[in-house]
């Protein structure tokens, strides 16, 4: 069986000292809009099914990382240190143990993010994505994008697609190594288009979307319906963006991610991520499209929604969701350096 070492071992140079005192980098929140819902190896993160997501803009994480002269990782996130004995510190520093050019090396790793963590606005994935940026900037990897995304997805697996803004399609594969499973940018571009963020609970999820995903490959008797469905939804997908058909693109995104949360409800034990409000939330966006407002919603491995519509319609949306977040895809990004120097 192929290791993560054994890919990380083929990908990356032999550059044992870093270029610099410290890596910095910023790496985007994403939300897949056709989502990544099951394995078909676990130790690589490879998919079953490819996806397709659109990144947060400014919302994300910043991440500097440098050697240290200490005897075990340091890790601070949010200007705390995050304690060794933490399911959260272990797997970062697992992933580290994959990166080390000698044994005992060791990282100082600071992390700062502007969205909850693990309450299913995918903080994993800017986690890693930044991570990795970070890592290729102190030794300076003569990597591609691509190859850099590869790396991100041993991390989490919808990290691979949190390296670049706008649309991202994260592509299967069918290598056993998992060297053609990456990310990559899609040319689309949708100025128009808005991300609002309802949060429910911002406390982490009771369960990682890895085990729930796990449980529902393994017991849901639908699972073998699910590479059809989003095979399809891809295409339609791909049709919506090209066309710039916002209700072609909602309805598509909205199916999908309650045909994902159709499975978790079909597996044994059964998966329910949503709470009151997210039920009350959705209701109120069916209401609204009753009356003719063009939003949806789509859901991740936990309790928030993620609202999709055009800015033509916030004022509407702030007025029927007053607690709502808004995120411009594509509106220019803040210069992150900022972020980077406050670290
Ligand atoms: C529902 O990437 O967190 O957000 O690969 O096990 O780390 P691991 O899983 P993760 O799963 C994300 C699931 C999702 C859908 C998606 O982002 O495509």
């Amino acid at each position: 069986m192929v290791t993560k070492l054994d890919v990380v071992q083929a990908l990356l140079p032999k550059i044992t000292v870093p270029q610099k005192s410290s890596g910095v980098a910023f790496a985007p929140s994403n939300i897949a809009l056709c989502k990544y819902w099951g394995k078909r190896n676990v130790e690589l993160n490879l998919p079953v099914t490819s996806s397709l997501s659109i990144s947060l803009s400014n919302l994300g994480a910043c991440t500097k990382v440098s050697l240290a002269d200490a005897a075990t990782d340091q890790i601070i996130l949010n200007n705390e240190v995050v304690a060794s004995n933490t399911v959260f510190y272990r797997r970062i520093v697992q992933f580290l143990h994959l990166i080390r050019p000698t044994k005992d090396t060791v990282f100082n790793v600071t992390t700062k993010t502007n969205i909850p963590v693990a309450a299913g606005l995918a903080s994993s994935a800017c986690g890693f994505a930044g991570l990795v940026l970070a890592l290729a900037d102190l030794f300076e990897w003569p990597l591609a994008l691509e190859q850099l995304s590869i790396l991100a997805r041993m991390g989490s697996g919808s990290a691979c697609r949190s390296l670049w803004h706008g649309f991202v399609e994260w592509q299967v594969g069918s290598q056993a190594n998992g060297l053609d499973s990456y990310a990559y940018p899609l040319e689309y571009h949708w100025p128009e288009l808005r991300i609002g963020l309802l949060l429910v609970d911002k406390s982490q999820k009771p369960q990682t979307s890895s085990e729930a995903m796990q449980c529902t490959v393994e017991t849901s008797p639908f699972y073998s319906l699910w590479p059809k469905t989003v095979s399809q939804a891809l295409q339609e997908t791909h049709a919506a963006l090209a066309s710039k058909d916002f209700w072609s693109l909602g309805a598509v995104a909205e199916a999908n991610a309650l045909a994902m949360h159709a499975l978790m409800l079909s597996s044994t034990p059964a998966i329910i991520y949503s709470q009151a409000p997210t039920l009350d939330y959705m209701q109120r966006v069916w209401r609204a499209r009753a009356e003719g407002l063009a939003v949806f919603f789509t859901q991740d491995a936990g309790p928030n929604l993620k609202l999709l519509y055009l800015v033509k319609d916030e004022a509407k949306i702030k007025e029927l969701f007053a607690e709502v977040q808004c995120v411009a895809p594509f509106e220019a990004v803040p210069h992150t350096a900022e972020c980077l120097y406050d670290l």
